[in-house]
């Protein structure tokens, strides 16, 4: 079986104490949580200060982002081998890494090759726009992406995939369990089984992300295909990204 994993994206928000003070909370609450593995993703100036915060507990730690080179002239970015030095995690692929910084599937692909080679698990994430849904065509893009992202990469235990399909991300519109279960049980499934065959491609965890909230994981995480949740918004509660947390959990170690 693969590792059920909820994850919190914490994008370009929080204050320096704020971020300290959520991850506080969070711990307290979550540090004893069974079977399921809590990431935090702060920006990166707030990866150490959540560090701190966190060491005495069962929470992991996760970046948004890297850059592919280990050193060097690269004015503003962090390299792979400094954030394997402090997290365990990283997110890989967002859409708005791709939509306003112009990501593409092959930098995506070397971003994820970079990671996997130094030892952190990487959260892939996939999804498609409202315009490429309106047209039918979700399951091809979806799956052209994991097709693109994965080229090459032969080492599939170590990572994730989240499916997040753009019109959901920030809307407080998420997808139904029925669109998840067709893209998550059936594209994504099928594509990574393509790639990797079924033994292997399950164990993968797939999370699904955009619009989670406390109300509506219950539905996601009772679906066999997914393994977690992927949360932007809501993880910025303690309160709301703690509910989320638990029920995963309890769903995840009931079945
Ligand atoms: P959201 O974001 O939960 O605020 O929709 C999810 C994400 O972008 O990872």
């Amino acid at each position: 079986m693969n590792k059920a994993l909820v994850v919190g994206n914490w994008k370009m928000n929080c204050s320096l104490e704020e971020a300290k003070t959520l991850a506080r909370e969070i711990s307290e609450v979550l540090s004893e949580l069974k079977g399921v593995e809590i990431v935090l993703c702060p920006p990166y100036p707030y990866l150490v200060p959540v560090k701190i915060e966190i060491e005495n507990s069962s929470i992991r730690l996760g970046a948004q982002n890297l850059y592919w080179e280990g050193k060097g002239a690269f004015t503003g970015e962090v390299s792979v081998t400094m954030i394997s030095e402090i997290c365990e995690y990283v997110i890989i692929g967002h859409s708005e890494r791709r939509q306003i910084f112009g990501e593409t599937d092959e930098i995506v692909n070397q971003k994820l090759s970079s990671a996997i080679k130094f030892g952190i698990f990487p959260i892939l994430c996939v999804g498609e726009n409202l315009t490429q849904r309106e047209n039918g065509e979700a399951s091809s893009v979806v799956s052209r992406q994991i097709e693109a992202c994965l080229d090459g990469i032969q080492s599939p235990n170590g990572l994730a995939v989240a499916y997040e399909p753009i019109w959901a991300i920030g809307t407080g519109v998420a997808a139904t369990p029925e669109i998840v279960s067709e893209v998550m049980g059936g594209t994504i499934t099928g594509t990574l089984n393509r790639i990797y065959g079924e033994e292997r491609t399950a164990q993968i965890p797939l999370l699904y992300g955009g619009s989670v909230t406390g109300q509506n994981i219950e539905s996601f995480a009772a679906l066999d295909c997914i393994s977690g949740a992927l949360v932007g918004g809501a993880s910025l509660r303690s309160n709301e990204f703690s509910e989320i947390a638990s029920i995963t959990s309890r769903v995840k170690t009931s079945g």
